[in-house]
């Protein structure tokens, strides 16, 4: 089964454009099998998309490092939780360039986000093997299996053209994913972890990473703003 994350970042502007958006591609994604779908909108959204039943999960795009010390501004993973919130993306390439997140605050927000019952989205990008090897350092395996990988390189992300990854590329990418976690944990948590692609992938390259990459699902961004197109990508992942 696919994972799909739609990553909205700080978008869209307005809360009734959230819930216009959530709401047209909830009408039309409750047919799609064999897809696991996630929202992950900004956080303060999180209480108006969680009403009513629904096929698309939600996810928060950031959390806390703890949960029980004074932190302005931070939200916890209970808060998320109790939200709504299913899962949570940490170690975005966008928060660890821009508001300079390391390696060890990521790992203990992911330490954080795993103790308070969410499903942890971990991005590592062009530093793989290290950003692995640091971000998951003491988390056990029972921890592992509920997280999933996403492989971002820097230069695809955002690019607006979608001139991605080669598919190749991402076979090795994903091996070489498998192994540093088969050298950490066992090759139990290796080939259980679900392995993503994330960077410019939209409803038109999507094909291209189907099958012949052989990834486990993708975390898409700009496309997921847009119900046609995110529609469209969905409707591709389904067929395979
Ligand atoms: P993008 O974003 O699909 O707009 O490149 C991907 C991401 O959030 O990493």
């Amino acid at each position: 089964m696919q994972l799909i994350i739609a990553n909205w970042k700080n978008n869209p502007k307005t809360l009734a454009r959230a819930k216009s958006l959530f709401l047209s591609i909830r009408q039309r994604a409750h047919k799609l099998k064999n897809i696991e779908v996630v929202v992950c909108p900004p956080s303060l959204y999180l209480p108006e998309l969680s009403v009513g039943v629904s096929s698309l999960k939600l996810g928060g795009q950031d959390c806390s490092w703890k949960d029980s010390v004074p932190l302005t501004g931070e939200i916890a993973p209970s808060m998320l939780k109790s939200l709504g919130a299913e899962y949570v993306i940490l170690g975005h390439s966008e928060r660890r360039r821009y508001l300079q997140e390391t390696d060890a605050l990521i790992n203990r927000k992911i330490k954080s986000a795993l103790k308070g019952g969410l499903k942890v989205i971990f991005c590592v990008g062009d530093e793989t093997r290290n950003q692995i090897r640091r971000g998951l350092d003491g988390i056990g395996g029972a921890g592992m299996v509920r997280l999933a990988i996403v492989y971002e390189p820097l230069s695809a992300i955002s690019t607006q053209k979608g001139s991605p990854v080669a598919p190749s590329e991402l076979r090795q990418k994903k091996a070489l994913i498998q192994n540093a976690l088969k050298q950490m944990f066992s090759r139990a948590v290796a080939q259980k972890v679900r392995i993503l692609y994330g960077g410019s992938v939209n409803e038109k390259n999507i094909k291209s990473f189907l099958g012949a990459a052989g990834m486990d699902g993708f975390l898409v961004g700009q496309a997921s703003l847009n119900s046609s197109r995110f529609l469209r990508l969905l409707r591709a992942c389904e067929r395979g």
